[in-house]
């Protein structure tokens, strides 16, 4: 019986390297991703490396809550009708703007870094529950740091930042896994957040040259903030992708949940604010609101 994975914005970047990391595990892999070629190419990658148990691409924009609803209703079913477990899924998708953009009436950076992955791994419980014990990675980053720690809304108060906005969703959504670890602690589904550290990929090489993501403080600083961004994200994706592949996989993990695992690919302690009740509570009734389970 074959052990799957899914892996969302699987196609490229840290994602490909994920899922290449799962596939050479004895994973079956599902990557999800919006271009259909791309998504053939990394299948065909990912199949080479590991071909006794072949990957497949499954399409969907993960912006969009109507496609991530639809994506899991698909994956479901399928581990319903097969029987086969699903074992890992890696919230891989994350995304951040240097301009504001709205998807369905809501900041994007919010929607792709947080409700999307909230939405998909709500929707997939039943799913990972029958496959357990299994495993649910959150993608993280260091951005988490210069978030406005304000949940009263979707948008906090100010003006638009994109690097800090994505900190914010960021942050949202490592609060939520560590709250879903202790919602889940005892069910045989374990919950973690990953740490890629930085890499050079498309997300990197096109927003962070751009002084319009950072504050106007900070912007003052830009040659030495670009300079920093450059360093931080140098590094190859393969590497980045060592901590969600040891989340994903690591025997040292086996029985524990609510772990954040960082760039070096070890436990590290989590960011205090993640832990907040006050923050907590505040993503969770954000995300209840505005990443329902079902639409009427
Ligand atoms: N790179 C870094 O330095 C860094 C640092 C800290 C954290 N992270 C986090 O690590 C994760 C991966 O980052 P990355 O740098 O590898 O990102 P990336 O370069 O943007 O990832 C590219 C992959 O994302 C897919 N993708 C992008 N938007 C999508 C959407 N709306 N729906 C479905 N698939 C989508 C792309 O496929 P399609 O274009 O075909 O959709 C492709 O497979 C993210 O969560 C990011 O926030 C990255």
């Amino acid at each position: 019986m074959q052990h799957h994975a899914i892996v969302t914005a699987g196609t490229g970047g840290i994602g490909l390297e994920t899922a290449l990391g799962l596939a050479a595990a004895g994973f079956a892999v599902t990557v999800i991703g919006r271009d259909a070629s791309q998504g053939a190419r990394a299948v065909e990658r990912i199949t080479a490396t590991a071909p006794a148990h072949p990957a497949r691409f499954l399409p969907a924009d993960l912006a969009s809550l109507d496609e991530v609803r639809a994506l899991a209703e698909r994956i479901a079913a399928e581990h319903a009708g097969s029987g086969e477990p699903l074992k890992v899924l890696v919230n891989n998708v994350g995304a951040m703007f240097s301009e504001r953009r709205n998807v369905g009436g809501v900041e994007a950076s919010f929607v792709v870094n947080h409700l999307s992955p909230y939405l998909l791994t709500e929707l997939l419980l039943p799913t990972l529950s029958a496959g357990a014990p299994s495993r649910i990675v959150n993608v993280t980053s260091g951005a988490v740091g210069v978030a406005k720690r304000v949940f009263d809304a979707v948008e906090p108060p100010g003006g638009y930042y994109g690097f800090h906005w994505y900190g914010r969703a960021k942050l949202a959504n490592l609060a939520y896994t560590l709250d879903l670890a202790a919602r889940l602690d005892g069910s045989g589904v374990s919950v973690f957040a990953a740490d890629p550290g930085g890499a050079a990929t498309d997300m990197t090489n096109g927003t962070m040259a751009d002084p319009r993501i950072v504050s106007p403080g900070l912007r003052l600083l830009w040659p030495l903030v670009r300079r920093k961004f450059a360093r931080s994200t140098a590094g190859p994706a393969s590497v980045a992708a060592r901590p969600s592949i040891f989340a994903g996989t690591a025997a040292a993990l086996d029985g524990r949940t609510g772990v954040v695992i960082g760039a070096d690919a070890q436990p590290v302690a989590p960011f205090r604010p993640a832990t907040e009740r006050r923050i907590v509570a505040a993503v969770r009734r954000l995300s209840e609101r505005h990443a329902p389970l079902t639409v009427a």
